[in-house]
């Protein structure tokens, strides 16, 4: 990429936000992570530039930071700007969570809100060797760089249980949770944990038309509240 590409592509990014604020979206989240073009700037695996976008961890961080820099001017200062961070690339040793917490301190400098935070994509799709797969896998990291760059962290990755997720915000690990695989196996997931936690009227989370008919659903169980009389 010359100078004329890279200018092309902040402009893209740019042009895609401002589209993601005529469709309503209150969120723009900026994707830097998974071996997409941002990360293959920050990354030395695939960086290899002699140029100023290149060399030292500022040389490799330019083009990601100029791009965010360009986008927040775009998005309305009263909505947040996510930043989808790979806190460690696939291999280990090249992107190392040091990094990943100096990037989110230039990041918040220049108006980032939250680091969504992830991992992998250089050096294969997944990063099994170095992060193994265990319940809320990433919290670690949006721990430290929560406290180390003292800018809000949303934790990824198996997240499933109501009271996990809560711990988590609880115990200030993390700003926000967010889940995929879950939500896919049960889309109504925050009702179920709103449900489970209290404090809240889950059917408040539906929407309206949904509440209507779940209340009433409600009036008949309160009828019927074995279910046994279905099944006999
Ligand atoms: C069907 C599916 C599609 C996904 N697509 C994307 C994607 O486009 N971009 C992305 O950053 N992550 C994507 N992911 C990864 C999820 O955002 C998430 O980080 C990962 O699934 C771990 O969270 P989970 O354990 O809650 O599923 C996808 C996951 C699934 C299951």
């Amino acid at each position: 990429m010359d100078r004329d590409d890279i200018k092309r592509v902040v402009e893209s990014h740019v042009e895609a936000c401002r589209r993601s604020l005529d469709a309503g979206f209150d969120i723009c989240e900026i994707h830097g992570a998974h071996g997409y073009v941002i990360q293959q700037f920050l990354s030395p695996i695939t960086n290899q530039r002699n140029d100023g976008y290149g060399g030292d961890l500022a040389g490799r961080m330019r083009f990601c930071l100029e791009l965010i820099e360009a986008v927040r001017e775009a998005w309305p200062k009263d909505r947040p700007l996510f930043f989808r961070a790979s806190c460690v690339d696939g291999k280990g040793g090249a992107w190392e969570l040091d990094d990943t917490v100096a990037l989110a301190r230039e990041l918040k400098t220049r108006g980032t809100d939250v680091i969504d935070c992830s991992s992998g994509g250089i050096e294969g799709p997944l990063t099994l060797a170095v992060v193994p797969r265990v319940p809320g896998y990433h919290v670690p990291f949006a721990e430290r760089i929560r406290r180390e760059a003292g800018i809000a962290t949303m934790a990824v990755g198996l997240i499933t249980q109501a009271a996990q997720a809560e711990r988590y915000l609880a115990e200030q690990r993390c700003d926000l949770v967010a889940l995929a695989r879950e939500m896919m196996w049960d889309p109504n997931w925050p009702i179920h944990a709103a449900q489970q936690l209290g404090g809240v009227d889950p059917l408040d989370l539906a929407p309206k038309s949904y509440a209507w008919w779940l209340r009433r659903r409600d009036e008949v169980r309160k009828l019927y509240p074995t279910g046994k009389e279905a099944a006999e």
